[in-house]
This record gives C-alpha cells, sequence and structure tokens, in this order.
C-alpha cells in the first residue's frame, strides 16, 4: 500500500506527457537549495529595478522561504518555470509575486508542479515545468501581470528583457543572488551560431552579445526571457555568466506553447483531482483481482 503514489505519479506521466507532482510533496527529493546540473544559471550587467518594470516576474521558494528559482505568471493561478528548478530541489515550494525584494511579500503555496515528461538533465530538453498555486495571485496589471506566450521565435538581434534575484557574477562557490531585483537587455543570438558554441537542444534558443557582459546567472534559473510583450523564453542554462561568445540558454515557449497550454488548463484542480480518483480506482481494482488470482 505504501506504493501507491509513486505508481500513481507513473501512470499520471505515461498518460499525460508530464509528470505531475500533485501538493508538490509526492516525489522524493534531494535536498539541494540550489539548481546545479548544467554549470550555472544567472542577472549580469544589468540595473536594479521595481517590480512593476517586470510584474510578471516571480520568486520561487523552498519550504524554508529561501530563493532560488525565478519563475513568470502565465495565469491567474499558474506559473512557468524551469524543470530543473522543481525537480531534485525542494518538496515544499512556494512562489511569491508582487515584490522587488528578494525576501519580501507574501507566500501562495504550490499546490501542483508539473513538470515536463521529457525533461533530461543532461541534454536539458524540455526544461520546462508549470506550477500551479494555492491563492489567486490576484493580477492587478500594475505589481503582478500575467504574459501571453510567444507564437514565434524572435529574429536574431530582437532585444529581450532578463530578469530576476541571480548572482550578478560567476562564482559557483558563492551563489550570492541580489536583495533588489534587476533586469537587463539582451539580444536573440543567432541560432547556428549558438549551436556551435553551446550544445543546446532543438526546443531551446539563446540570448546574448557577442562580447558577453549581460546574462542570467545562478538563482535567476526558471525566469523569464520577455520580448515585445511577450514570455518567449525559460532561463535554462549557460557556461559560466555573461562570458564572450558564450550567451544564455532558453527553454523557447513558442516550441513548447501546446504543452504549455494544455497543462495550464490540466492544472486546473477539478480536473486534476478527476484524473487521479480515476487512477486510484483503477489501481484498487487491479489490486484487488491481483491479490484474487495470485498474479
Ligand atoms: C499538502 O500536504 C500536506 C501534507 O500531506 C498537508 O498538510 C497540506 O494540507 C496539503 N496542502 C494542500 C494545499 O493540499
Ligand atoms: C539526472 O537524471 C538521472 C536520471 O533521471 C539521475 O539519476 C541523476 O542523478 C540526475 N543527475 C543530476 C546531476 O541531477
Ligand atoms: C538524456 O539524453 C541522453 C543523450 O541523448 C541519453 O543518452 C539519456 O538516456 C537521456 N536520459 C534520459 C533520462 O532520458
Ligand atoms: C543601467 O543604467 C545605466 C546608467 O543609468 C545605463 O547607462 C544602462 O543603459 C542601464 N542598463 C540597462 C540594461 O538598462
Amino acid at each position: 500500500m505504501s506504493y501507491y503514489p509513486l505508481l500513481l505519479v507513473a501512470l499520471f506521466v505515461n498518460l499525460s506527457n508530464g509528470a505531475t507532482i500533485n501538493n508538490a510533496t509526492a516525489l522524493k527529493y534531494a535536498e539541494t537549495p540550489h539548481i546545479a546540473t548544467r554549470p550555472e544559471v544567472k542577472i549580469v550587467g544589468g540595473n536594479v529595478t521595481d517590480i512593476k518594470d517586470v510584474p510578471y516576474q516571480v520568486s520561487i521558494k523552498d519550504g524554508n522561504g529561501q530563493h532560488f528559482c525565478g519563475g513568470t505568471i502565465i495565469s491567474e493561478y499558474t506559473i512557468l518555470t524551469a524543470a530543473h528548478c522543481i525537480v531534485g530541489t525542494s518538496k515544499v515550494l512556494y512562489v511569491v509575486a508582487g515584490s522587488s525584494k528578494m525576501n519580501g511579500g507574501k507566500l501562495n503555496r504550490v499546490t501542483l508542479a508539473v513538470v515536463h515528461i521529457g525533461y533530461n538533465n543532461s541534454t536539458m530538453e524540455n526544461d520546462i515545468a508549470v506550477l500551479r498555486v494555492q491563492k489567486s495571485l490576484q493580477l492587478d496589471g500594475i505589481t503582478r501581470k500575467s504574459l501571453p506566450l510567444a507564437n514565434f521565435e524572435p529574429k536574431p538581434g530582437t532585444m529581450c528583457t532578463i530578469s530576476g534575484w541571480g548572482s550578478t557574477y560567476f562564482d559557483p562557490g558563492h551563489a550570492m543572488g541580489t536583495e533588489l531585483i534587476e533586469k537587463t537587455q539582451v539580444p536573440i543570438y543567432d541560432r547556428t551560431v549558438c549551436v556551435k558554441r553551446l550544445d543546446i537542444p532543438s526546443d531551446q534558443i539563446c540570448a546574448g552579445f557577442e562580447q558577453g557582459g549581460h546574462d542570467s546567472c545562478q538563482g535567476d534559473s526558471g525566469g523569464p526571457l520577455e520580448c515585445g510583450g511577450y514570455i518567449t523564453g525559460v532561463v535554462s542554462w549557460g557556461l559560466g555568466c555573461g562570458e564572450p561568445n558564450l550567451p544564455g540558454a532558453y527553454a523557447s515557449v513558442a516550441y513548447h506553447r501546446e504543452w504549455i497550454l494544455r497543462h495550464i488548463n490540466s492544472s486546473l484542480p477539478s480536473a486534476s483531482i478527476t484524473i487521479q480518483t480515476s487512477f486510484i480506482l483503477m489501481f484498487t481494482i487491479i489490486t484487488t483481482m491481483c491479490n484474487v488470482f495470485r498474479i
């Protein structure tokens, strides 16, 4: 009987093309507070800003209320973030919206985390996840606002905004974030050139200057790459931060648009409860049959 939750998760994974972590407690995670698979991700070369300039940005916090990743508001109850922010991190997660400070604002409990089933921590393919929060994000359009999903990948050279509370320089030993949110501008990088510099998977795009200097860094993972008012990328990884000829890599929202839309809808509590209840029923029936027939 104690194997119930794992089996339910496994069943859900196969059918929904997304690993569902209800109440963010169903899977056992290693207790690593900071993101760490590929050499790290962060805002380098940015300026302190106000949440009113990036009202779609949220902080994702662990069970102790410590910031460890960014995210983007995509609906009243839904946050878009990176899979690597969720897998192997805290089992209790909170979101804070509407605060310029890393340590400010009200904690909103994550009740459901859907991680892309195809997430691969070595290739970084499908590094996306959708979180549902317990309470309304109270979108006021000033400090809390949702962003529409990009329909296409912008042309190289298009200027986009990145933001977050992450490190301002690369120092993996001392991943210090900033108390006040920072943002900067980076151009979309030519894809062919990027593939030569970073081994990005087909669902990722790159952004940064040839000469470096402006980039996301540790603690910015999961946060937004915003282009022309659309959420276009999810901060994923990089080699160092802001190095010349090494742009940052972002999961492409246009590429994953259908998956994200599907999970905005499927993360509604009623749908999720219905599906999970039917699995419990199914499992109970199978278990009973197995006991009866001694399979
Ligand atoms: C999440 O699970 C914990 C422990 O099982 C429980 O105490 C809490 O009430 C649950 N929260 C929600 C929002 O379901
Ligand atoms: C990557 O994923 C594999 C398989 O899911 C797991 O065994 C491994 O520990 C993960 N590596 C890291 C660095 O998280
Ligand atoms: C991740 O991708 C690598 C390279 O394609 C592959 O060898 C590995 O099996 C994949 N891991 C998982 C967990 O799918
Ligand atoms: C940061 O502020 C400086 C000085 O005001 C300005 O020159 C620079 O363009 C700003 N950078 C960004 C990315 O906004």
